[in-house]
């Protein structure tokens, strides 16, 4: 269902400064009466600089955006909550303006908005548990994936986001991905098309890579680790994954929006571009300038409903060709 793309880019830094990347696949639907798109978007160490995503003019995700979360597999109520929040606070309205008000979630989201289209507002959908993995323990593949995403409901106006909890198995996890996004067509002549995404709890596998900064990295510089704004590890990695996919299922939802280059199955997108930037002056191994919650000591850069504090990942900004940080 999937080809790898690996080894096309070569790190252009030396061992020691290699920035791993979250990695993205986006996945092919395995809907029996689509045509099924076979689009590997895989990210290894590299950040080519600078970066420049250009618009292929398919149709974006824009206006009114309903993201369902599909819980697969054993997840807190308070893991729940930190994710379910996140998605309510996209587009949350503006607090009232006060003097050194940490950067909001809606002003991250806002990036996003940019791009041609003028972006999506956001809205929290439905939230099915999936407490008994109607596909069992494991290893999904990309088309159970898309399978989970397509029963959970599709259709236009729609994204739903599939959460997989720490002790699930999404071949191939870890070994260059932490979750990914793909579409699929539905409808009475297949003809409607849907876009999804799959983000796991990196909490058991491979956080170093998924849920670096707050877990030390496998490979490069070696930092403690910071602590999660959410105390979890496994949800606030989750969120910094769903983070980044969400911002590269609405800027290319279908494969032909914004991404680097003209390959279409490798090309760096909104988040991916920045990968490893969470504030301003990040280098290989370093996330940046970044706020600390002076109770826990947790690092964050924004704020979203309720005060819930997230850290969450620069995304590319098309006005500016900069990644764009918040702190
Ligand atoms: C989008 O949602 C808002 C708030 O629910 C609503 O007021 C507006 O009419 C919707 N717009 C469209 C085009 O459906």
């Amino acid at each position: 269902m999937q080809s790898m793309g690996g080894g096309r880019r070569k790190p252009a830094y030396p061992p020691l400064l290699l920035r791993f990347v979250l990695a993205v696949v986006v996945l092919s639907a395995a809907a029996p009466r689509c045509a099924a798109f076979i689009n590997p978007r895989m990210l290894f160490l590299v950040k080519p600089d600078p970066i420049v995503l250009r618009d292929h003019g398919g149709a974006l995700l824009t206006g009114n955006l309903t993201v369902n979360l599909l819980f697969y597999g054993r997840f807190t109520p308070a893991q729940r909550a930190v994710v379910a929040d996140f998605v309510r606070s996209l587009s949350a309205p503006a607090p009232a303006p006060a003097p050194a008000a940490p950067p909001s979630v809606a002003s991250w989201w806002r990036t996003t908005s940019l791009y041609r289209g003028g972006g999506a507002r956001v809205a929290l959908g439905r939230q099915i548990l999936d407490e008994r993995m109607s596909l069992g323990r494991g290893p999904l593949s990309p088309g159970d994936v898309a399978a989970l995403a397509r029963a959970a409901g599709h259709h236009r106006g729609a994204v739903t986001a599939v959460l997989t909890a720490a002790d699930v198995a999404v071949a191939p996890f870890c070994v260059s991905r932490c979750g990914a996004h793909g579409r699929g067509r539905g409808g009475a002549h297949g003809r409607a098309r849907y876009a999804y995404l799959w983000a796991g709890d990196p909490a058991r596998q491979c956080p170093g890579q998924c849920a670096w900064p707050f877990h030390q990295p496998p490979h490069g510089p070696q930092a403690p680790p910071l602590v999660p704004p959410n105390g979890d590890v496994g949800a606030d990695g989750m969120v910094i994954s769903l983070a980044a996919l969400l911002a590269g299922t609405v800027t290319n939802p279908y494969g032909d929006g914004y991404y680097q280059g003209d390959d279409a199955g490798a090309g760096l997108e909104a988040a991916t571009a920045c990968a490893g930037v969470f504030g301003s002056g990040a280098y290989p191994g370093y996330p940046g300038k970044l706020l600390t919650d002076p109770a826990t000591g947790a690092s964050y850069n924004a704020v979203g409903l309720g005060g819930r504090k997230y850290l969450l990942p620069a995304l590319w900004d098309p006005t500016t060709s900069q990644c764009k940080t918040l702190v």
